[in-house]
């Protein structure tokens, strides 16, 4: 086969367009005259006749050379293999009853060729773009552009495209000005690591690309810019999972002069508008609310997935002061007791309890008790050491039936938590109570300001250290500053984080307070936020945002089981890219050119 260029470059010196998509064409253009240019889909020879479905971004269309139609092109077809690109001219026809395929739109009608060109050939395919064939991650990755060809990555990124532009229709009727900011910067705090760019122009220094556009976007609101957004891309050196990447976008937004329910009107009518235009569905609207204080002690955690129960419930007091030592002793010295009921786990066999109980030890809980109410009454390897009442008002606290279950752990607050918090997403997952189809949004405030490092012995910001303590704790900064909350807000979807924002602090003396109380010496502001620092000094408008991660919103519209399936060029979980094979070494004359020398430490 050769490459026939020449025909390539007379089909484009003719400048002849498509007439039609591959997916355009009906009943009622029976007798057109199209052009169609597209990819081999699929080739099937039926002794003599040649059938190609011709497949572009928008669909297939049968596409017919009949060797009595015209011969030459006939014989042209035969040399054709899957993935060839190919340019024809032909006549709409009607298909035979017989070959009628209903389950393509374009399915009554078909081409017959009497012209075509081949623009370019194709090497035989690593995998088939079938949607059939399993093919693994790596394979897709390292073939990225065969891997789009497909219609699940096609038809993702036409929605994620769809979901983009309502965004920016909707952000500009609001009155938002989409504003870029650089890519190569100074360091923004998210609570990551940067990813580094050296300078040649100035040797040994490096800018940071953006953790996000956090203090350039407040910088905006100081600038005057009142409302702004930006679809931004934000880099983050860290552990990825399946719902993150090191490089992702961000639907980021700054309103000067807004309050935090401002910025959950806005933000709600960008993921409703995002939902529509991505999957038509009108959200229920305003989202349902819940302080920080309230999803832990019902949920355990600051993202609960709302599509099921299983809530939580406190039993420190109904099982204080039993026979069962190790309980009173944790609680003695500042453990707690909850748990929660799964219905008809009467029916679980010991050896899948003992499955749940080296599933809550991977979450630092030493134990899972368990109490199955059974016709005769409650059964538990510990039901000796309670009294019948103990027992009684844990039954009624827990809200258990007959041929229930209720779990218990004790232990230290924050190890109850994650130990039950994960157990009721995995029971919610075995006894497949999620529900389908189903989007639970839940907006969550009041989180605590700092969080205490153990390690470090210092304070660190919850959210970042631009976010106002909530006004009515700010006399306890100095007093007690790990009970202070914070005017931060995360708006979650079936248990995800999907966006997270805050009130600012706008004025210079407050910002440099939670500074010094985050332990940073004069030497650090100075030299990373002085500019910032500056801002606030030149009358800064009080303002509040929020950015919703964009892949996220989109794996989770789709219900896909990874963010990389949301983006075009994604990095695998070890921060790579299999197609370009980056990061990679660069060469002696760049480094030279940046005045560095590669010396790896271990
Ligand atoms: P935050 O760090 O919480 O807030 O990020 C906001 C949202 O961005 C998404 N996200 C990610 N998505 C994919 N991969 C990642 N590695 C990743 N990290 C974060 C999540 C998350 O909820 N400047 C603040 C926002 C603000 O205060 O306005 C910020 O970046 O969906």
């Amino acid at each position: 086969m050769t490459t026939d260029s020449t025909s390539l470059r007379e089909a484009f010196i003719k400048n002849k367009l498509r007439t039609h998509h591959c997916g355009q064409l009906r009943k009622s253009d029976i007798g057109s005259r199209v052009t169609l240019m597209g990819w081999v889909h699929h080739r099937r020879d039926h002794g003599g006749v040649i059938f190609i479905d011709l497949r572009d971004r928008e669909g297939l269309t049968q596409i017919v050379f009949n060797p009595e139609i015209n011969k030459e092109t006939h014989i042209a077809a035969e040399q054709f293999r899957n993935e060839y690109v190919l340019y024809v001219e032909g006549v709409v026809n009607p298909r035979p009853a017989d070959a009628l395929n209903p389950k393509l739109p374009t399915g009554e009608i078909e081409i017959m060729v009497d012209f075509v060109r081949l623009l370019n050939p194709s090497k035989p395919l690593p995998f088939p773009l079938d949607e059939i064939t399993p093919v693994t991650e790596e394979m897709r990755l390292t073939y990225r552009y065969l891997d789009l060809r497909r219609d699940y990555m096609t038809s993702i990124m036409k929605t994620r495209h769809r979901v983009t532009h309502a965004i920016r229709n909707y952000l500009n009727s609001e009155g938002f000005l989409e504003i870029e900011t650089p890519l190569l910067t100074k360091s923004t705090p998210e609570g990551a690591r940067d990813y580094l760019v050296p300078s040649r122009v100035h040797p040994g220094n490096f800018y940071a690309l953006p953790q996000s556009p956090q203090i350039l976007k407040q910088i905006l609101m100081v600038g005057g810019m009142e409302k702004y957004f930006q679809i931004c891309r934000c880099f983050r050196d860290e552990d990825l999972r399946a719902d993150r990447q090191p490089e992702f976008t961000q639907v980021d937004m700054e309103m000067s002069f807004a309050t935090q329910e401002e910025v959950y009107r806005i933000t709600e009518g960008v993921i409703a508008s995002a939902f529509k235009a991505g999957i038509n569905l009108e959200l229920e609207r305003p989202f349902p609310r819940m302080t920080y204080k309230e999803a832990m002690d019902l949920y355990g955690c600051d993202k609960p997935d709302l599509r099921f129960g299983l809530e939580l419930f406190d039993a420190t007091d109904t099982l204080n002061n039993s026979n069962f030592k190790i309980f009173n002793e944790t609680i003695a010295e500042g453990g707690i007791i909850k748990g929660l009921t799964y219905a008809g786990g009467a029916e679980f066999s010991r050896k899948e309890l003992d499955d749940l109980t080296a599933f809550v030890g991977n979450y630092g809980s030493k134990g899972l008790a368990w109490f199955k109410v059974n016709p005769d009454g409650m059964q538990s390897p510990i039901a000796k050491f309670f009294t019948v009442q103990q027992l009684d008002q844990l039954r009624s606290k827990a809200g258990a039936n007959e041929g229930d279950i209720i779990f218990l752990i004790c232990a230290k607050k924050i190890t109850v938590n994650t130990a039950l918090s994960a157990l009721r997403n995995h029971l919610a997952r075995i006894g497949n109570l999620i529900a389908k189809d189903v989007f639970k949004f839940l907006w969550i405030d009041e989180f605590p300001l700092f969080s205490y490092n153990d390690e470090e012995k210092r304070f660190e910001s919850e959210h970042h250290p631009f976010t106002a303590p909530l006004p009515e704790d700010i006399d306890k900064l100095d007093s007690d500053p790990a009970s202070v909350r914070s005017s931060s807000y995360d708006l979650v979807l079936n248990g995800t984080e999907l966006g997270s924002g805050s009130v600012r602090i706008h004025h210079y003396g407050l910002q440099e307070k939670i500074f010094r109380l985050l332990n940073l010496n004069e030497e650090t502001i100075k030299q990373q936020f002085g500019f910032f620092l500056d801002a606030l000094q030149f009358g800064a408008p009080p303002h509040a945002g929020i950015a919703p991660g964009l892949d996220r919103m989109i794996m989770l519209m789709l219900d896909l089981p990874s963010i990389r399936d949301v983006i075009a060029f994604p990095k695998t979980q070890k921060a790579s890219c299999l197609m370009s094979k980056s990061p990679s070494p660069v060469s002696e004359d760049q480094l030279r050119e940046l005045q560095l020398r590669v010396k790896l430490t271990k």
